[in-house]
């Protein structure tokens, strides 16, 4: 199966880092640039919040430009990569060209706003009970009621309500959240309920019904732009595979229950994007791809396969060798990639 899919995703990738142009245009490929989502986007929402699901401390962020700010990576999120992206040598390839990252919800203030904010918050779902026994956490709905805030703040700064919906039309809105309603929620029935009331099926299906709502949400604030992300293969965390694995590579009926997830998530998008008309709506399998799949796309730049660096430990010396930085999350190169071929689904939003 993890094989299967291999090729298609290399050959994407390649296709992608070709048709990246190293422009010289100077101006971001759309004006505004918003996130919501979970600690694989966070960019330091929880760095004042009571949780344990905060990492403003090294090693975290020891290869991103600003040190630790609360990046659950050693470097950048592929929110980060996305909004600006640097390949290799210095050279310029950029995805959505912004001058800046993205702005905390946390910290953003004055004009910053206008360009996006960050609401992602680690530890959350779309479950408002997802992720409690971590901590406060910011959850999707709350994440919402921020942004409708910023919508406020955006009109004060444009001068009316007409303006601000203008310009909101005009933003990306990309949405990655979901994995902690599966390993801080379902897959934790010592704290959680959800997996004696729901089988993996019916949680599925009540998850995407809420993130149809949130979605919708959004929609009414005058979104028009919106990529929503799948949920990558939670049970081949180094975390997860701490369960056992039965003699497979990951921990199979963690993948199948997101699976479940996904396959609905996929057309829910598809009927968003078929009953707003005057929106566009993709569904982006970026994270869900498998490390041998990862393996193999980076040994193409030379990279080798190593056990994951371990929460709290010292930093690995070469952290490009590794595909997870703690238990849960990728580390930058993996993200860079994850990004990358994001960026291609982004692409069919624009006309
Ligand atoms: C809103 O502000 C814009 C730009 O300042 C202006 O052109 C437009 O007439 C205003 N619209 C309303 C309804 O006040
Ligand atoms: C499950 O837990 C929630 C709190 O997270 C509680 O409100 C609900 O009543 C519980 N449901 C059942 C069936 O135990
Ligand atoms: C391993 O297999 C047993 C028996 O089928 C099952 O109960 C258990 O959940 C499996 N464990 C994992 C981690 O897949
Ligand atoms: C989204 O809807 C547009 C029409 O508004 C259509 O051209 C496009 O193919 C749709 N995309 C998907 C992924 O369904």
């Amino acid at each position: 199966m993890a094989f299967a899919t291999q090729m298609p995703l290399f050959v994407l990738f390649l296709a992608v880092l070709i048709s990246l142009q190293p422009s010289a245009q100077s101006a971001p490929q759309v004006p505004c640039f918003f996130i919501f989502g979970d600690s694989l986007v966070d960019p330091g929402n929880n760095n004042q919040l009571t949780t344990l699901a905060k990492v403003n401390y090294l090693p975290y962020g020891i290869d991103f430009p600003l040190g630790p700010t609360g990046r659950f990576t050693n470097g950048r999120t592929t929110a980060d990569v996305l909004a600006i992206f640097y390949g290799n040598n210095g050279c310029a390839a950029e995805l959505l060209g912004f001058d800046n990252y993205i702005p905390p919800s946390a910290s953003a203030q004055g004009k910053d706003i206008i360009k996006g904010v960050n609401y992602a918050s680690g530890g959350a779902g779309i479950r408002s009970e997802t992720g409690q026994i971590l901590g406060e956490r910011i959850t999707l709905d709350e994440q919402l009621l921020n942004h409708k805030l910023t919508i406020s703040r955006i009109a004060n700064l444009l001068g009316n309500h007409t303006s601000a919906k203008d310009h909101l039309g005009t933003c990306l809105y990309y949405f990655v959240i979901g994995s902690n309603d599966y390993i801080n929620n379902y897959f934790l029935p010592q704290y959680y309920n959800t997996s004696s009331i729901y089988t993996p099926e019916e949680y599925a299906t009540v998850l995407v019904q809420q993130y149809s709502q949130q979605l919708k949400t959004l929609y009414s604030f005058g979104a028009r732009k919106v990529s929503v992300s799948g949920l990558g293969p939670v049970g081949c965390t180094p975390q997860e595979l701490g369960r056992g694995t039965n003699g497979s590579a990951c921990v199979d009926f963690m993948n199948k229950a997101v699976q479940l997830f996904n396959d609905k998530l996929k057309i829910l998008v598809e009927e968003l994007n078929n009953s707003f008309k005057d929106a566009k709506f993709i569904y982006s399998s970026a994270m869900d791809i498998r490390p041998s799949e990862l393996i193999a796309l980076v040994d193409v730049s030379i990279m080798r396969t190593k056990p994951p660096m371990i929460l709290r430990q010292k930093p690995c010396p070469v952290r490009a060798l590794h595909l997870f930085y703690d238990g849960f999350h990728p580390t930058d190169i993996v993200n860079k990639i994850i990004a990358t071929t994001a960026y291609g689904d982004i692409l069919k939003l624009s006309p």
